[in-house]
């Protein structure tokens, strides 16, 4: 391969690059000190302070659709506060949908990016389409409890702002394949973790037929994650072989 993902070039950011800048730069800063007085402890305190007096992001609506009403039948609304579990719920939908999304922008860079190869891109299709029937399978459990699915619930809202970096990564035309698979990986992760916590939850909520019926979503997303790990691992080390 003679293009590379690594290019060796004029990097100027390390310190070892000029000892004498280096000086200057440690001059400067006794100089020019910080407009906010103090150190990071002052930070922490102002930060206290906001968060004794912050709201919350938003808030979770009662379930009742006359859609979701009918179904309860099916597994109705137990247990105290069936809004934690309609707000995790409402987080996972926003991210499995997210997740489709930032699989197109990887499957962009599988396709056309340096050490893009088909059998990647075929993978990556596959996934994606489990993140589709995932994000279907938690609208339907919404429903199941009354809920809205289209309702961006606090976690939902909180789950879109966490993913924002990752979707820089992926459609900046400039990211490797290593690098946005590795943002890829970031999403993996949390996945995995997410739907056996949501099997839980759903469990301990009194649903079990939902809780039930995430398991295979959950087997999915194990699966997912072994994939992508493989995926960058075998990239990188063709990397340096
Ligand atoms: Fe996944």
């Amino acid at each position: 391969m003679s293009e590379r993902q690594v290019k060796i070039g004029m990097n100027l950011t390390g310190t070892q690059m000029a000892p004498d800048a280096t000086q200057e730069q440690l001059e400067a800063t006794r100089l020019f000190p910080a407009d906010i007085p103090g150190d990071m402890r002052s930070y922490t305190d102002a930060r206290q302070q906001a968060i004794g007096t912050a709201d919350r992001v938003g808030s979770v609506p009662p379930p009742g659709s006359v859609k979701g009403m009918l179904k309860t039948a099916v597994d109705k609304v137990t247990g105290s506060n069936p809004e934690v579990l309609l707000d995790k719920l409402g987080e996972r939908l926003a991210f499995e949908r997210t997740g489709v999304r930032l699989y197109e922008a990887m499957i962009a860079k599988a396709t056309s990016a340096v050490g893009a190869t088909p059998a990647m891109v075929a993978t990556l299709r596959e996934i994606q389409a489990q993140e589709l029937e995932h994000m279907n399978l938690v609208r339907e459990a919404i429903e199941t409890l009354g809920g809205d699915p289209t309702t961006m619930t606090p976690c939902a809202d909180v789950a879109a702002v966490k993913a924002q970096g990752v979707l820089q990564v992926l459609t900046d035309p400039r990211t490797t394949l290593s690098q946005s698979m590795s943002a890829i990986l970031t999403i993996e992760l949390e996945d995995n973790a997410a739907w056996e916590l949501l099997i839980e939850l759903a469990k301990k909520a009194g649903h079990p037929l939902i809780a039930e019926g995430f398991k295979h979503a959950f087997e999915q997303e194990e699966l997912h994650l072994s994939t992508v790990r493989e995926l960058i691992r075998q990239d990188l080390l063709g990397q340096v072989s």
